[in-house]
């Protein structure tokens, strides 16, 4: 195997630090079961700014708790977690969450769904709103549908509006939760593409989280692997391989079977973990 792993984030020159997250714990208090469980223990990463990070790790590992600690809607038990430098108490709009479910409102349009994060911005009607909301349909490709409601699109439809809403506010960085994992193969795959076009465009960025091995080569730029639970960082892999990922035919270059078998055998050691323990 050589080198695969990465000592320095990349990319950090002359770059602020968008994330920075030391020896961070997130703890629940379980009130049923009256009991205190570590959903994530002592977890230590930088993400420069502009970066594409992906999580990935066994189920229940806490990339989801990570994930809402960097959104402030989940406090820290202990360490240390800062934001563009500053830290972390509560969500901010510099931070837009992008769920699995959509999590659209039913009884909103799509305009009015992508708008939604704007009026929380205290942003109404203004010609500056709609011209915002117009830029956003067209660059997830929902021209002509911004009337329609969301039970009347299918679902990679829905994530781009999901997308959009995000998008919209302007965030800084964009948190990404298992955002494709609802969606067919062949969608979720053009929905890669169109992000990366996209965020090529806006320069994000993005803390993604999928299951996917393929998933995480095909849009990370660094791969975080999390042990079982309570997760820590196994390690941190660099995904070296050119872009757009989608116009190579990456899948059979050495490198990406390389790294894709490394990250796999990664996996399976913690996932046979989880069942010993089981
Ligand atoms: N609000 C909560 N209250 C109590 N326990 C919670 C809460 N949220 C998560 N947990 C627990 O924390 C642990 C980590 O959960 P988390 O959702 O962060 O994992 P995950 O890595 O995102 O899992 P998955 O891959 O299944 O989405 C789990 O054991 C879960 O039961
Ligand atoms: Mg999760």
């Amino acid at each position: 195997m050589t080198a695969i792993q990465s000592e320095a984030p990349p990319r950090t020159n002359g770059r602020a630090m968008a994330v920075e997250a030391k020896q961070l714990t997130v703890e629940y208090v379980q009130l049923r079961q009256k009991r205190r469980l570590v959903a994530m223990w002592e977890v230590s990463l930088d993400i420069p700014e502009g970066e594409f990070l992906v999580i990935v790790g066994p189920s229940g590992c806490g990339k989801t708790s990570f994930m809402n600690a960097v959104a402030g809607v989940v406090p820290a038990s202990s360490g240390d977690l800062k934001v563009f430098g500053q830290p972390v108490s509560k969500p901010g709009p510099d931070r837009a969450m992008v769920f699995q479910e959509y999590a659209l409102m039913p009884w909103r349009t799509v305009w009015d769904n992508i708008k939604f994060g704007l009026e929380l911005q205290g942003r109404g009607n203004e010609a500056a709103t709609r011209d915002t909301i117009q830029h956003f349909v067209k660059l997830v490709g929902l021209e002509g549908f911004e009337k329609a409601f969301p039970h009347e699109l299918s679902g990679g439809m829905r994530q781009r509006v999901g997308f959009a809403r995000a998008l919209a506010v302007g965030p800084r960085i964009l948190l990404m939760d298992e955002p494709f994992a609802a969606i067919d193969a062949m969608t979720r795959e053009l929905m890669q593409e169109e992000m990366e076009k996209i965020l090529a465009e806006t320069k994000q960025t993005v803390i993604f989280i999928t299951h996917s091995i393929d998933e995480a080569l095909m849009v990370g730029d660094r791969v975080a692997v999390m042990t079982s639970a309570p997760g820590r960082i196994k390690e941190v892999i660099t995904v070296d391989l050119p872009r757009p990922r989608w116009q190579h035919d990456i899948k059979s270059m050495p490198r990406y079977v390389e790294m894709r078998e490394h990250i796999w055998h990664l996996l399976r050691s913690e996932a046979q973990q989880v069942l010993k323990r089981d």
